[in-house]
């Protein structure tokens, strides 16, 4: 009986340190797991930092030196007189090279207004159909000079939304825009939308185009994340325009997903809320409570 009970006592003891050995053996993998990960994170959001400063530098240099170089020339003329088609040509160039400036200028501003949760939609019912006709038609030119098919189809009268159409326009556009950036020459980008069941309405953007696999989307919608970001990149962009873009959708009460695979194309699909449904102030504080986004 005694024997008994101290074989059962120690056994417990022995029980106890055992448990306590393993538990802390766990604790220890937790810790070193989570010392990992929060190093691969901070590995990765250095380097989205840096190549974001260098990619930001060449977005406002280069268009900066188009402007500066081409205007020098033309304000010489007197000088140095240029033939007046080229002098035309010039104004082109700087004219565009302002344009890119000022979406680059404005996407940073966008970023930071949402960032700190300030965004204001200046919301009405809005002609879903007219700002996706109007977004085809901006997007027409860059598709012919990639060399690559844009098609548009509605598939049902689209019932209005509560929306702000510059900015509704603003994000499916930069979904439309890196669908033609991403898609080799020959490829197809298509536009679709249609009514859902639920009042509301769907919109996809696919494209036959390069694709990402799981963790290239993550990147992609991480602020400033760009899947070839660094300077062997073969696109231009800052980064910003899905993370702008999927705010912009969801500060509309809307989804954003993005479906994609390596090689094959990528799937952008948008719902957005039909006006009827739609509580502007409900999504607002949904998303950006009394602090931001992110
Ligand atoms: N349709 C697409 N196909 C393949 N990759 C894409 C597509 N759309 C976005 N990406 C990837 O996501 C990244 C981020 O996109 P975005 O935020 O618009 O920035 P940017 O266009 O300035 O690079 C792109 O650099 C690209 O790597
Ligand atoms: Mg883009």
């Amino acid at each position: 009986m005694i024997r008994n009970s101290i074989g059962r006592s120690s056994g417990v003891s022995l029980m106890g340190e055992y448990a306590s050995l393993v538990g802390e053996a766990v604790l220890r993998q937790r810790t070193r797991q989570a010392e990992h990960t929060a190093r691969i994170e901070a590995e990765l959001a250095n380097r989205v930092k840096s190549e974001f400063i260098a990619n930001m530098s060449h977005e406002l240099r280069t268009p900066l030196n188009t402007i500066i170089g081409f205007s020098k020339i033309v304000s010489e003329h007197d000088k140095r007189p240029v033939p007046s088609a080229e002098i035309v040509e010039y104004a082109k160039l700087i004219h565009d090279a302002a344009g890119h400036l000022l979406n680059v200028i404005n996407d940073i501003l966008d970023i930071s207004k949402i960032q700190s949760g300030h965004y204001t939609l200046n919301a009405h019912e809005t002609n879903i159909e007219e700002v996706l006709q109007a977004t085809y038609a901006a997007n027409l030119a860059a598709a012919r000079e990639a060399g690559v098919s844009l098609d548009i189809e509605i598939k049902d009268h689209l019932p209005t939304v509560r929306g702000d159409a510059a900015k509704l326009q603003q994000a499916i556009g930069n979904v439309v825009s890196n669908a033609i950036k991403f898609t080799l020459q020959e490829g197809s980008v298509k536009i679709g939308a249609i009514r859902l069941q639920d009042g509301g309405i769907g919109i996809v953007v696919s494209d036959t185009g390069i694709g990402m696999s799981p963790d290239e989307i993550e990147l992609a919608t991480a602020l400033f994340g760009q899947v070839d970001g660094g300077r062997s990149r073969w696109r231009e962009g800052t980064g910003l325009g899905l993370p702008i873009a999927r705010s912009l959708i969801e500060l509309h009460g809307g989804q954003f997903k993005i479906t994609s695979e390596k090689g094959k194309g990528t799937e952008v699909a948008i719902q957005l809320p039909s006006a009827s449904t739609f509580n502007i102030q409900e999504a607002r504080d949904a998303l950006l409570g009394s602090g931001g986004l992110v």
